[in-house]
């Protein structure tokens, strides 16, 4: 949410923002903002728009030179989406970029006025410019410092002091900031990806803290002054790794690279038939005496949680419950120390699920997180965790990073099944000969893109849709059902298939589509009924399934077969057709499939 970049040292700046930009233009694409400093004089480009709307501003735009900057795309949280509330903003000698929200903005606006400071934005954002300023006596630190004391809410700021020319000071607080420090200079970004082709080695600034770029250094220090040694990270991603690589999309991109994240994620971690967590310095110890698991998440993390719950209980016979984040940290959840928490999370930043880890953590419960981005604050602050090996994920809408959460949910059920003697040797190695085949039928399934191609056309056009599914296939439904809703804007909605007749059937009309997921035999009869019930009413049924259909034909319109699955492993294969028939369904209404209007990857305020 916002991305955020800084760079001093020996080359033009410009560039290098707006290039680093565009890699974090996912985080936000309401408007984007670049300032430069020439070593006098600081100007600033910024626009309402894409980064390359910037890009063409900044190029027409004489002047922009010097090898000292900060950048900046919104997601507009406080104030419309204008040019004047596009960051950077200025006050006084400060010009600043931030991610995140300013909680007393209103308090602090009344207090600086007094002070002689009125803003011209509608933004959080310039009232911490304006307090900045205000504490500002020609010590960057102490102002950042005394701010810091002030200011409530969530913020990564990157600062340029008007005296202080080829110098940044960044603050960190919530808002996740990555710095590295190269033979060209000094950069600051809010996500790796941003820094890719300049450097693969990379520290997290740990939360209040404050860093200082200069052309020559990058030093970390505490909020009392002291320097601290970054924990150096590196990432062992390809700078194609958050490119495109040919294809028209990154969602399209990132479904494809579906195989190749799961061998990733599941093959080094299952080893004669057990789940190894060795390398990932998982002690076995946080699944013994379990009597209770908790999933938290948001969105698709969330449905994978449903996928997982499914898993454990079957498996373990231990109670699960999926709780979405922004409810578990109110709720006031009962916890102990045979509590398992599991929190799923691609970014690892985002703050609903970081506060219903730390809501954990404090309780006692034991905390495992499933996270993508390496030494998110997610990952840090978890007992222990499982990263996935997705790569980095650029396209808003989630596929790939899905697909490895639901491994890794299939990873701690072995593992706790297998702590607490709940399968046999040869179950084990059941499940892993499985679990294997079930990753290898992902490249059939894409195999059949252009035959789903010919079934996205076909509904394209729709208002509404329904996804149905139940058991493990409702979790399936329900995030096939948001890929399409959250790209295409058709107006979808997921039902366990018993539950429609409860009230939603009466929005079944002629033509409606309906797209029922069918992997689990023992329910088959009852969702056909269901199905029935739809088909008899007008609806277009599409069937995802990898079950036989003979016994149903003509209940259905559209069969949309994919390779046979043992059915505690129906996950993989038809939630990569529901990905392609998303898709495809946008990309036929004509809207731009990474960047859905209203959204950003990443969601860094509640
Ligand atoms: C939808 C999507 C979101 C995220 C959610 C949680 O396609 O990507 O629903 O799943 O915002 O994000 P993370 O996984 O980063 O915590």
């Amino acid at each position: 949410m916002c991305g955020i970049i800084g760079f001093t040292g020996k080359l033009q700046a410009a560039d290098i923002l707006v290039n680093g930009l565009e890699q974090l233009e996912y985080r936000g694409y309401d408007s984007a903002g670049i300032a430069v400093n020439d070593g006098t004089t600081t100007r600033i480009v910024k626009t309402t728009g894409k980064v390359s709307k910037l890009r063409e501003k900044v190029a027409a735009t004489k002047g922009i030179e010097g090898t000292c900057g900060i950048g900046h795309t919104r997601w507009a949280t406080h104030g419309g989406v204008t040019d004047v509330n596009a960051h950077p903003h200025v006050a006084g000698k400060v010009t600043l970029i931030h991610n995140g929200i300013i909680e007393n903005y209103k308090e602090l606006t009344v207090a600086l006025k007094e002070k002689g400071y009125t803003a011209i934005s509608e933004t959080d954002t310039e009232v911490a410019a304006m307090l900045i300023d205000s504490l500002y006596n020609g010590d960057p630190f102490a102002a950042l410092r005394e701010a810091d004391k002030i200011l409530e809410g969530a913020y990564g700021f990157c600062v340029m002091f008007e005296d202080h020319p080829g110098e940044i000071y960044c603050m960190r607080n919530a808002s996740p900031l990555v710095a590295s420090y190269t033979e060209d200079g000094a950069f600051i970004a809010s996500d790796m990806v941003a820094l890719l082709k300049y450097t693969k080695d990379y520290f997290v600034v740990p939360e209040e803290h404050i860093v200082v770029m200069t052309k020559d250094d990058i030093t970390l220090y505490t909020m009392d002054e002291k320097v601290e040694e970054p924990k150096m990270l590196h990432v062992d991603w390809d700078t194609t790794a958050a490119q495109k690589g040919g294809y028209d999309y990154f969602m399209q991109k990132e479904i494809y690279d579906q195989p190749e994240a799961l061998h990733n994620t599941v093959l080094p971690r299952i080893h004669n038939g057990h789940a190894d967590f060795s390398a990932d310095n998982i002690s076995d110890d946080i699944f013994k005496g379990i009597n209770r698991v908790v999933i938290t998440a948001c969105g698709t993390a969330w449905h994978s949680g449903l996928i997982g719950r499914h898993l454990i209980e079957s498996m373990l016979r231990i109670p699960v419950t999926v709780e979405l984040s922004s409810e578990f940290r109110y709720m006031n959840p009962i916890l102990d120390e045979n509590t398992l928490v599991i929190v799923v999370t691609q970014s690892g930043e985002t703050a609903d699920s970081l506060a219903a880890l730390r809501l954990a953590n404090e309780r006692g419960a034991k905390t495992i997180s499933i996270v993508n981005v390496k030494g998110s604050s997610i990952a840090r602050e978890s007992d222990y965790v499982l990263y996935t090996h997705a790569g980095p994920e650029i396209a808003v809408a989630s596929t790939k990073a899905f697909s490895v959460q639901c491994a890794g949910m299939y990873l701690i059920a072995l593992k706790l099944a297998e702590v607490n003697h709940k399968m046999t040797e040869e179950e084990m190695a059941d499940f892993c000969k499985k679990f294997e085949a079930a990753i290898d039928t992902v490249p059939a399934v894409l195999k059949m893109d252009d035959y789903i191609k010919t079934i996205s056309e076909k509904i394209k056009d729709t208002f509404s849709a329904f996804y149905l599914g139940r058991s493990l296939d409702y979790g399936i439904a329900c995030e096939g059902c948001l890929k399409l809703k959250e790209i295409s804007y058709v107006n979808a909605e997921a039902y366990s298939a018993g539950e429609l007749k409860h009230g939603t059937i009466s929005l079944i009309t002629e033509g409606v589509p309906v797209i029922a997921v069918a992997t689990q035999e023992n329910v088959l009869p009852k969702l056909m009924a269901n199905v029935e019930e739809v088909k008899a009413r007008g609806a277009h049924v599409i069937m995802v399934t990898d079950k036989d259909m003979s016994n149903y034909e003509g209940i259905y319109d559209d069969l949309i077969q994919v390779p046979n699955v043992d059915d505690l492993f129906g996950t993989f294969g038809v939630t990569v057709a529901l990905q392609l028939l998303a898709y495809h369904v946008t990309v036929f209404r004509g809207y731009d499939v990474d960047q859905p209007r209203n959204l950003a990857k990443s969601v860094t305020v509640e």
